[in-house]
């Protein structure tokens, strides 16, 4: 969700934060602001929009400081207003706040300091830490105890930086089930809510864990838990470079990601063998099996019930994270959880995997990002190690969920010659590439319509739900995926003249029923573009994808769907890296 950082250094801060707020727009970009402690005071500049405009009326008129804190918001409370853009100041801008995550007693909180005389200038449940914290600071003239003593007074989720107006030097970070992580470098430290703030300064990181505070100044970092206890923490070193969060020659993020996946799906199955003999063997010895996870990584999960069921023959329950309540009292210390998430942060998943594991469940995870809170809960991680994803729609860390997937799902099963089939797959990718045109042109039709319909069935029934949801966060036209056969069941009625329907049928078990329910789409007026590596009079517009082994067609036949929601987003002006509404790495419930 939104994106925090803060910078303590010698240099000017507001390019540093300027840099940092660019990188982390995919996290919210419905407005962002930077506070700088500059002679005594703090100086703020927000504003609703897109950090280019933002950022450039900064850098008009914010100079001097080597402190300060950043934002860029994805509104939860209050519309999306100047006022309610952080960082939020207290009555007497003495103390400066930035935040992500949810204050769920606010209302109260805002009450009582009314009562007090404290004023407020916005409708966020944030604005009230800076007041908390101003009135603690005015009693206690020591920023740690301030902190600590606001912190006692939430209840809810953060990640927080703060700042005060005469502390040109120091700030103080604080987390409760919401990231946070210190980067180190030389003479100078960041606090931000993600690795991609400040890699571009340094790649070594302390990740802050629950209920834990930091104060940081150029020279210093220390960690302590929120009763002041003090920690010490090992630098971890992040594999990620400035490199890996640039565009290069590509118009878009979202259309680098989807070309680097020839790449991404090799460095996939780098893994550490130890860790996959656990994985597997945990999977094999569970006396009960769920699969946890959201959008397009839910996806993944129903992907991953059907392999385990139908080629292990091992039963699994999976379930989308916020909807973890009807399974969780059925967990016990036999039971396996495999979390699956591309940032790890994920506040639903984060949510069912804690309860799991207080009901004593092992969580085994599929996840993106080391170091992240889904990796630290879980007592084996598989990486993706396809790098930072910054477009929002997820595309390289999609195939990334998949490879891995059939890493353990053959482990499993014994079918140890299909791991070189797996290894081959990412040359196949190529020829996809080679249909770029076609697909586009395809696009030029898609954005005439309102509805589009994804059906596929077996291991194609998720790809279906995966294109349909790449399809309405990209381009935002409705799309519904479906099993293929249950289109018959009600759906039908809906298809009428040229209605666009994307029929997954690569040449499998699944080839002639799904044809089946292509032609009764065609019959009634659809237009038809099948997805397949052999061509059918069925079809309006075909997308030829390569014959690769059969398990393995789902890793080829997701690529022309990302490929088709972004070339449809840009015929109808949409900017694809940004979707409306959205933000990666939801970290809110
Ligand atoms: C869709 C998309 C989202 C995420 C979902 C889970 O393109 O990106 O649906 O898949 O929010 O996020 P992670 O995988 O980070 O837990």
């Amino acid at each position: 969700m939104c994106g925090i950082a803060g910078y303590a250094g010698s240099k000017q801060v507001t390019p540093v934060l300027i840099g940092s707020l660019k990188r982390m727009e995919y996290r919210g970009y419905d407005s962002a602001g930077i506070a700088i402690v500059n002679n005594g005071s703090i100086a703020v500049l927000k504003d609703s929009g897109r950090v280019d405009r933002i950022a450039e009326k900064i850098s008009n008129r914010m100079t001097g400081g080597n402190l300060g804190i950043a934002h860029t918001r994805w509104a939860t409370h209050g519309e999306v207003s100047q006022d309610n853009a952080h960082p939020h100041t207290s009555c007497n801008s003495e103390v400066a706040v930035v935040h992500n995550g949810i204050i769920e007693n606010f209302q109260e909180l805002v009450a009582t300091l009314r009562a007090e005389g404290h004023h407020f200038r916005s409708q966020t449940d944030s604005e009230v830490i800076a007041h908390l914290l101003e009135r603690s600071y005015q009693r206690l003239a020591d920023p740690v105890k301030a902190l600590q003593e606001a912190l006692r007074e939430l209840i809810g989720s953060y990640a927080l930086v703060v700042v005060f107006h005469d502390r040109p030097d120091l700030m103080l970070g604080a987390r409760k089930d919401a990231p946070l992580i210190v980067g180190v470098g030389n003479g100078e430290n960041f606090i931000a809510s993600d690795i991609l703030a400040f890699i571009d300064h340094t790649d070594r990181v302390i990740f802050l864990e629950e209920l834990e505070m930091v104060t940081v100044t150029s020279q210093s970092v220390e960690l302590m838990k929120l009763d002041g206890t003090r920690i010490e923490r090992e630098i971890t070193h992040v594999a990620w470079e400035a490199a890996d969060v640039s565009k290069e020659e590509f118009a878009h993020h979202t259309l680098k990601e989807i070309h680097e996946q020839t790449r991404s799906l090799r460095t996939a199955l780098l893994q550490d063998e130890k860790s996959l003999d656990s994985f597997v063997s945990n999977i094999k010895n569970a006396k009960n099996l769920y699969i946890t996870s959201c959008g397009s990584s839910f996806n993944i999960g129903l992907l991953l019930k059907h392999l385990l069921t139908k080629l292990c023959k091992i039963p699994a329950q999976a379930f989308v994270s916020s909807e973890s309540d009807e399974y969780i009292d059925l967990m016990d210390r036999d039971t396996v959880v495999i979390a699956i998430s591309q940032s790890g942060e994920t506040a639903d998943l984060l949510k069912a995997v804690s309860d799991a594991r207080g009901r004593g469940a092992k969580v085994l995870s599929i996840v993106n990002s080391v170091g992240s809170t889904l990796s630290r809960k879980s007592s084996v991680n598989l990486y993706l190690n396809c790098g930072p994803e910054v477009g929002v729609a997820a595309t390289k860390s999609f195939t990334s969920q998949l490879v891995l997937v059939y890493e353990v799902i053959f482990r499993i099963a014994g079918m140890h010659s299909k791991r070189n089939a797996l290894r081959d797959v990412s040359s196949a990718i190529e020829q996809i590439f080679m249909q770029e045109e076609k697909i586009r042109s395809i696009a030029g039709v898609l954005k005439l319509f309102n509805d589009v319909y994804f059906i596929g069935r077996g291991p194609h029934y998720p790809i279906a739900l995966e294109g349909a949801l790449k399809l309405k966060e990209l381009s935002y036209i409705h799309a519904e995926g479906m099993a293929a056969g249950e289109l018959k069941h009600g759906t039908l009625a809906l298809i009428d003249k040229g209605t666009p329907a994307v029929v997954i049928n690569p040449h499998d078990e699944t080839f002639n029923d799904t044809l089946s329910n292509a032609s009764e789409m065609r019959a009634r007026g659809a237009t038809v573009v099948g997805i397949s590596s052999i061509n059918n009079e069925l079809y309006d517009y075909w997308i030829p994808i390569p014959e690769t082994d059969p398990f393995l067609q789902p890793i080829l036949e997701v690529l022309p769907l990302q490929l088709l929601a972004y070339y449809t987003a840009l015929e109808r002006h949409n900017d694809p890296d940004h979707p409306r509404n959205l933000a990666k790495s939801v970290t809110v419930k």
